[in-house]
């Protein structure tokens, strides 16, 4: 049945984008089940679930009965065989696509429900070079979230030439009706409609630090001040990743072929020394 409600979901790494996405389905009365490739990153990705679930208790927008109750849909796995039941998955790895491509191949052959939605939460990849991982291309389709998950509101629903309109249908109905997004689309095409204006931005924030154009602190001070922004480019770029914000510029790079996506030398030695923004305690700035 494809017009079936979708109530067993599957995430794919548990990551902060991974994370998130699988906190906001359990928090939308979904079964939720998470895989990570080793029990030391499933420990790592519950917790992470479950600090941030408590945080939603400290600033009142959960009871600590909703807590317990969404905790208690979430089930993590290190096997990507027990997906064969789900109805949805979504793919949150690391920004790569051999890694995103295999994980399709995959699931495609685990996943029984000839209707199931096999989403994808790159920013950057095309979605059809997923698709084409598979065998059945018209259940492929981009779902973007953005983070903090459980904060912004947004999702980039992404599809291909071959993606089934009942797989459409049903992936933005669950991004709306069930986990409450606003949904937009965009075309196939890297860095999707906010990255493609956002990406830019960063690497012309981190080619000021190092022309010694101002400092980190007074680039961010200036977009929170002069623009209402509620981050900085330098922090916001710690908070995406390092690592991510340069892999998403290396694939605009690779498609568009403009200096404007290049990742400046800056940018590429913080990755390569470890510098990873907030999730490694040190980028821009330092975290505890
Ligand atoms: N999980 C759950 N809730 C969170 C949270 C998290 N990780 N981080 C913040 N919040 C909540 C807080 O509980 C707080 O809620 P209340 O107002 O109800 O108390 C609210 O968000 C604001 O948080 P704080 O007061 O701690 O801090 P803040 O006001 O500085 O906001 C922020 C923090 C929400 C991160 C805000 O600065 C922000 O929205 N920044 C911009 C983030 C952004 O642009 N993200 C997109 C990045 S691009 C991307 O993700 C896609 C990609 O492909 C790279």
């Amino acid at each position: 049945m494809t017009s079936q409600k979708i109530t067993r979901v599957g995430i794919v790494g548990a990551g902060q984008m991974g994370a998130g996405i699988a906190e906001v389905c359990a928090r939308a009365q979904a079964d939720v089940l998470v895989y990570e490739s080793t029990r030391d990153l499933l420990s790592a990705g519950r917790a992470r679930i479950l600090s941030s679930l408590d945080r939603g208790v400290s600033s009142g927008k959960l009871t600590e009965r909703e807590r317990d109750q969404a905790a208690d849909r979430l089930t993590f796995t290190s096997d990507l065989n027990d997906f064969a039941d789900r109805q949805l998955v979504c793919e949150a790895v690391v920004e790569d696509e051999a890694v995103k491509t295999a994980i399709f191949t995959d699931l495609d052959k685990i996943v029984d429900d000839p209707h199931a939605v096999l989403a994808s939460n790159t920013s950057s990849i095309a979605i059809m070079k997923l698709a084409t991982a598979t065998q059945s291309a018209a259940r492929v389709i981009g779902l973007h979230f953005f983070n903090p998950v459980p904060v912004l509101p947004l999702v980039e629903l992404v599809t291909t030439p071959v993606t089934a309109p009942e797989v459409t249908a049903r992936a933005e109905t669950f991004a709306h009706d069930v986990l409450g997004k606003q949904v937009i689309r965009s075309a196939d095409r890297s860095g999707f409609v906010v990255n493609a204006l956002l990406v830019p931005y960063l690497l012309s924030a981190i080619r000021m630090v190092e022309s010694r154009f101002s400092t980190v602190e007074d680039i961010d001070r200036a977009m929170m001040l002069g623009c209402a922004h509620p981050m900085g480019p330098l922090k916001l770029a710690d908070l995406v990743g390092l690592d991510t914000v340069k892999a998403i510029a290396d694939k605009m790079h690779e498609e568009f072929d403009e200096p404007l996506y290049a990742p400046p030398p800056l940018l590429v030695q913080m990755v390569t020394s470890g510098r990873l923004g907030k999730k490694a305690g040190h980028g821009f700035y330092e975290y505890e």
